[in-house]
């Protein structure tokens, strides 16, 4: 067996190196000449050690899964390093199974420079440097010494992803996507696959899913004609799909919110982005000191002090209808259950406008929330700062409701009609 282990990795590390061009792998040829089988006499043993935080670390490794792996061909010391160049057992001390996990995967910089590269652009990344101990490191996602071939990563069982988000992978599962995944579907003419969680995070660079538009984006790609379906009966389709997130519409069960992001209409960016609007971000956190919601005079103050503090930017507040549950953002159900009646949102107490809360985005791209009473979207001493976005039975847009009642139940669905339409909802709104 061990004999089998060292010409095996011997024979399919020449092959590599005959065949494989890429600088990363240069540096292994002395490295696999360090045979594998003189550390794996000790450490097939039930050897562990005492790490700083008293845990005791075991330091068998399973010889089979790692014989079956991707990285038999480079060898223990292809990651481990340091390992056979200095004296072994070192008995250096280590603080903890998770810092050395942290010290080790910084190895796989060496030969997998492109990933390694994405993965630090994540949340993932960000959240495990800023000492988070749920956030996954390669090898959480990657079993270092059972590393498998892409083969393996079963897309019906949502791994690697599932082990942390278990909930979203079983709301996920019992989707249009999840569903079409399991039953083997492709869609119809253009041969889309379904998507896995990959799909629409990425498996590196997964980055927060409040931080820009790219998850509506990533639906786009592959629904291309959704945007002009959604025409054919939404007036204003375009302002429709950028205010209010898909899952607010296609996961129908999902209680909705309205959001109001603090934004920078100079830059076009949300405030807070990258380490910026410390103070401002200090001002949300405390101005809703009671607990009970932000009314319109503390919105009305939130909005004077970013200006104020705000490093010259012009602070709107961005609208946005979203589901408030990441779980039920799963929930995309086939295209007939969709919420598709304009009074679901727009009669005068329509539930989702009931629930507003008001952001500003943390460095990591994830937002920072207060809640806030529904009366901000339409009191006259908020309004102001809450921009266009149009609030249904809200007092100031009376008129406003009464021009959309004509347009739900009148001939609306003319695109000339909205256009028109959309012209004099602006008018009013610059006329107050
Ligand atoms: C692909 C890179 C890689 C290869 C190849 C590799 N290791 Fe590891 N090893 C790691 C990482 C990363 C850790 C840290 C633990 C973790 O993150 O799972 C680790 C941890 C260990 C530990 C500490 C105990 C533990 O499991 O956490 C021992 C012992 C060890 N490796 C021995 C070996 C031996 C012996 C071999 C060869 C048979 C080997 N490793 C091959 C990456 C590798
Ligand atoms: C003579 C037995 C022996 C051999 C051979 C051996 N190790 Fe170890 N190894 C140990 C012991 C014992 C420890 C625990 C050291 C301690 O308690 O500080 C250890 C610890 C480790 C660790 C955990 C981190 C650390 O440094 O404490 C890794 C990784 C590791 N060995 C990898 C290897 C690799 C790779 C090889 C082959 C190049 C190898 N070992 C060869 C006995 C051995
Ligand atoms: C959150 C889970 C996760 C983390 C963390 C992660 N990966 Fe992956 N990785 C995946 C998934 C899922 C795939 C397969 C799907 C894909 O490539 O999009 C994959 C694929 C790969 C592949 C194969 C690529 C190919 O072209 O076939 C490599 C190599 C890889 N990862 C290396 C790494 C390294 C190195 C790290 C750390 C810097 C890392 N991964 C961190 C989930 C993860
Ligand atoms: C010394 C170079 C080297 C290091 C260091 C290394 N890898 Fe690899 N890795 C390889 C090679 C070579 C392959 C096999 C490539 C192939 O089959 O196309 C591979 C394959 C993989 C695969 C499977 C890709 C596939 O398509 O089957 C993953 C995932 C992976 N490595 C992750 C890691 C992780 C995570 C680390 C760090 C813990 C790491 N690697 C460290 C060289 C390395
Ligand atoms: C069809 C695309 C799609 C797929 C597939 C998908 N997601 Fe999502 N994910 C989204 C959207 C859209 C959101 C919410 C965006 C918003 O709130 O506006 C989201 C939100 C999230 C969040 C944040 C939840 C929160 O509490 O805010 C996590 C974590 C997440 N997804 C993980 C996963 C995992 C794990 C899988 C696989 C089981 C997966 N996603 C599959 C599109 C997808
Ligand atoms: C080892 C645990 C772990 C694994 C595995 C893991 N994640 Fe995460 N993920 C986290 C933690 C912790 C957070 C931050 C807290 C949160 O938002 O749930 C996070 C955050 C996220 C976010 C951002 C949520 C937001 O608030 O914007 C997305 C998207 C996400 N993960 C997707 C994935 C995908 C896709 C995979 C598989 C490729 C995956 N995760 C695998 C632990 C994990
Ligand atoms: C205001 C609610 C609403 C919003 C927001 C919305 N949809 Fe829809 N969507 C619907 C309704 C209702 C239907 C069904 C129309 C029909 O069958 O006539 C539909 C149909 C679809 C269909 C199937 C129809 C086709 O022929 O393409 C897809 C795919 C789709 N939507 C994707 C999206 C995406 C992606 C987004 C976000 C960019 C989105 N929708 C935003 C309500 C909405
Ligand atoms: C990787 C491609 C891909 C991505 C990304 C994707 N979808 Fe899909 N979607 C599909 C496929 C394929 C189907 C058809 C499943 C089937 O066969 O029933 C589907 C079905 C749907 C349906 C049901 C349509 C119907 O006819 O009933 C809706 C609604 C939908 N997707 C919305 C979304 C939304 C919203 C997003 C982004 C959050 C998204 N999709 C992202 C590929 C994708
Ligand atoms: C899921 C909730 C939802 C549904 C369903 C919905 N809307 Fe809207 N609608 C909104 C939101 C949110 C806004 C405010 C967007 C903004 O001002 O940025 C809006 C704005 C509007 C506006 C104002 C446009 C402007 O230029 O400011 C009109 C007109 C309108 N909707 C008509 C309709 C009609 C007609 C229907 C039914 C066919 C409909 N909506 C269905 C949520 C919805």
């Amino acid at each position: 067996m061990k004999a089998r282990l060292t010409l095996g990795s011997l024979m399919l590390a020449a092959a590599l190196l005959a065949a494989a061009p890429a600088a990363g792998l240069a540096e292994q040829h002395e490295e696999v000449a360090n045979p594998d089988v003189k550390c794996l006499k000790c450490h097939t043993k039930n050897l562990k050690k005492k790490l700083e935080d008293g845990e005791r670390m075991s330091l068998r490794v399973e010889v089979g899964e790692f014989e079956g792996s991707a990285h038999s061909v480079i060898g223990c010391t292809g990651c481990h390093r340091d390992i056979g160049k200095a004296k072994h057992p070192s008995r250096e001390p280590i603080a903890s199974a998770r810092a050395y996990s942290q010290a080790q995967n910084e190895n796989c910089r060496h030969c997998h420079e492109a990933r390694f590269t994405d993965y630090e652009d994540s949340i993932h990344a960000s959240l495990a440097h800023e000492g988070d101990a749920g956030a996954p490191l390669c090898s959480d996602c990657h079993n270092a010494h059972a590393v498998q071939s892409m083969a393996a990563y079963e897309p019906v069982t949502g791994e690697p992803c599932k082990t942390c988000h278990e909930s979203i992978y079983e709301a996920y599962s019992q989707s249009v996507h999840g569903l079409a995944v399991t039953n083997g579907n492709v869609i119809r003419e253009s041969h889309v696959q379904a998507p896995i969680c990959a799909d629409c995070h990425q498996a590196h660079s997964v980055s927060a899913v409040a931080a820009s538009d790219h998850l509506k984006n990533t639906c786009l790609e592959c629904h291309e004609g959704a945007s002009l379906a959604h025409e054919q009966w939404l007036p204003n389709a375009g302002m429709h799909l950028d205010s209010i997130s898909c899952p607010a519409c296609h996961s129908p069960m999902a209680e909705r919110r309205v959001d109001l992001q603090l934004y920078d209409r100079l830059e076009q960016v949300p405030m807070g982005r990258g380490d910026k609007h410390q103070s401002v971000r200090e001002h949300v956190a405390a101005i809703d000191a009671e607990g009970d919601g932000l009314d319109p005079v503390e919105l009305w103050k939130l909005v004077r002090r970013a200006s104020r503090d705000g490093d010259g930017a012009d602070v709107v507040l961005r609208g946005r209808m979203e589901v408030t549950s990441g779980v039920d953002a799963h929930r995309i159900a086939p295209r007939g259950s969709a919420v598709r009646s304009c009074e679901n949102c727009h009669e005068g107490n329509a539930k989702a406008f009931q629930n507003v809360t008001v952001s500003i985005s943390k460095p990591d791209g994830r937002k920072q929330r207060v809640s806030a009473e529904s009366k901000v979207l339409s009191s006259p001493i908020s309004v102001d700062s809450v921009g266009g976005f149009y609030a249904p039975g809200g007092t100031r847009i009376k008129l406003l409701d009464g021009v959309l009642a004509l347009a739900i139940f009148g001939a609306l669905a003319i695109p000339v009609g909205h256009i028109a339409l959309g012209k004099i909802i602006r008018k009013k709104e610059k006329d107050q």
